[in-house]
């Protein structure tokens, strides 16, 4: 029964886990705050995150129909993010697997997502070796799974993730924080072939480089008469997101076929877009294409932070007060 936490960037996470089920799931929501700004302000989050860290804690254990000596492990998000949040939560998590004198698992928050799809699904249904296409708003990367903590990343961005670039181009389009979601809701008023954009880094195999392609819709904008009308919007967010997903696809395919990977996970908060995931099963087909089980297994969560020290522990053999890093 691990309890688990993820506070890396903008949710406040506190989740329960066992055998890949998740008994609780709560998150602790920051978007009204960051969306003052269009953006996060790392000190304001890591407040946030102080503020409300032992309330999503409680309302946790409520949804669980858990105590706290119910528990007997602690899990917390230790890296990457924003270092004032991940301390906010590794320093919590810390401080009660003291207090209740268990073992603490310190887990990277981007294996979280590469597991994420382990969680309440049966392990029969998860095919070795898979490719796992982790796209979020901190990072996109690409990794060969050849078996439970087997993983080798294969490829990254050189310098803006794809959800960063979703968010970075919704701001030019006067578009709400967070801004994957919204480009995908008004894209789907648009025309996917209105604009060309050039497809980013196409020599890399396995590397992105979505910096290019944001200054190419600025420029777009920059043509085009303002202020933008409704369908031009529409139209440069239907062809932005055409760009980036057919990108992230055919480097997804490419490793794919170099490894022969029976299964693709597609993760992170980009894996909710379901233009990204239409395309992926399309160009993978007849190769199973998974993606985690619930939209809130998507986004940054602490389930995903649980299922890895749950999956990564027989090799670890913690006892009551022990530390590792996962
Ligand atoms: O995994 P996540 O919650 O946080 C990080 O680890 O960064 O991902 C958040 C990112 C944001 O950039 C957000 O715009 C993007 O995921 N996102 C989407 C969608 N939903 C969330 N991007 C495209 N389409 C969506 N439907
Ligand atoms: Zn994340």
């Amino acid at each position: 029964m691990i309890l688990a936490f993820e506070s890396s960037c903008d949710d406040t996470c506190v989740a329960i886990v066992k055998n890949g089920r998740v008994l609780a799931n709560a998150i602790g929501s920051q978007i009204l705050v960051h969306r003052k700004t269009q953006g996060v302000v790392p000190e304001v989050a890591a407040r946030e995150h102080a503020k409300n860290i032992k309330t999503v804690l409680e309302t946790c254990l409520k949804d669980a129909k858990l105590k706290l000596s119910d528990i007997t492990a602690i899990a917390c998000a230790n890296q990457p993010g924003m270092t004032g949040c991940l301390l906010v939560g590794s320093t919590f998590a810390s401080a009660l697997a003291a207090l209740l004198n268990l073992p603490i698992y310190e887990v990277n928050h981007k294996l979280g997502h590469v597991y994420s799809c382990f969680l309440e699904r049966e392990r029969q249904e998860i095919k070795f070796p898979f490719i796992a296409l982790s796209v979020s708003g901190g990072h996109n990367e690409l990794y060969l799974v050849e078996a439970v903590g087997k993983h080798t990343m294969l490829g990254s961005t050189l310098d803006d993730a794809a959800g960063e670039a979703y968010d970075k181009v919704a701001k030019m389009l006067g578009l709400n924080y967070p801004g994957g979601p919204e480009i995908s809701r008004v894209a789907l008023e648009g025309n996917p072939k209105a604009f060309s954009f050039p497809c980013p880094l196409p020599h890399q195999k396995f590397n992105f480089s979505f910096s290019g392609l944001k200054t190419n819709v600025k420029y777009k904008i920059q043509e085009l008469s303002k202020p933008l009308n409704p369908p031009q919007v529409s139209d440069i967010a239907a062809s932005f997101q055409h760009c980036i997903n057919t990108n992230l696809v055919k480097k997804t395919l490419k490793a794919v076929q170099a490894h022969q990977a029976q299964q693709v996970h597609l993760v992170g908060g980009v894996s909710a877009n379901l233009d990204l995931r239409k395309k992926m099963q399309l160009a993978c087909t007849p190769i199973e294409v998974l993606t985690p089980q619930e939209f809130s297994f998507c986004t940054d969560n602490a389930a995903m932070i649980g299922v890895v020290a749950e999956l990564l522990a027989p090799k670890h053999q913690l006892s009551a007060g022990d530390m590792v890093q996962v």
